[in-house]
């Protein structure tokens, strides 16, 4: 069971001030993301059992958003926006030198689990491309050199546990 009681007690309070039951599918699979790391095949049924909706319609809003991931991904899920914006000023370049300081290529995760690189969609910060997205934290205006002191704080952290 991924949605144990602490996730059910926040949808608990969630309910009150939602709408419908499917108003809380959202919030949910970010509860059981942060639990997992990913949304399962088992992640997406339990779901669906909770909220009572068709398995089709949680399949659905998982494949809809990138921020679900539906594989799992390194403890450091770097999501380099590729679209208009973001190309237009050198994304592509920027993927580029991720692959090669990763070892990976986009949709691979490194083989000490620390990072998982992928391309995404708009990331809604358009005015301030090229962005990528690691976890939960946004990361703007990018260039080599800015993405090299990212990648190697990140480093430290991730080498002190
Ligand atoms: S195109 Fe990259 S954030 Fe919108």
């Amino acid at each position: 069971m991924i949605i144990d009681q602490e996730i059910s007690k926040k949808m608990d309070a969630l309910r009150e001030h939602l709408p419908t039951e499917q108003s809380l599918l959202l919030p949910l699979l970010h509860e059981m993301q942060a639990k997992e790391g990913w949304i399962s095949i088992e992640a997406i049924r339990e779901a669906g059992a909770y909220l009572k909706l068709p398995l089709a319609r949680v399949q659905e809003v998982v494949s809809f958003y990138t921020m679900y991931n539906r594989k799992p991904v390194g403890k450091k899920h770097v999501m380099v926006c590729t679209n208009v914006a973001c190309f237009l000023r050198g994304a592509d370049k920027l993927v580029a030198g991720l692959e090669e300081r990763l070892g990976i290529h986009c949709g691979q995760t490194t083989a000490d689990g620390k990072y998982t690189l992928n391309e995404v969609e708009c990331l809604a910060a358009c005015g301030t491309a090229p962005v990528m997205q690691i976890n939960e934290q946004y990361y703007e205006n990018l260039d080599e050199s800015v993405i090299k002191d990212i990648m190697d704080k990140l480093d430290r952290e991730l080498s002190h546990g």
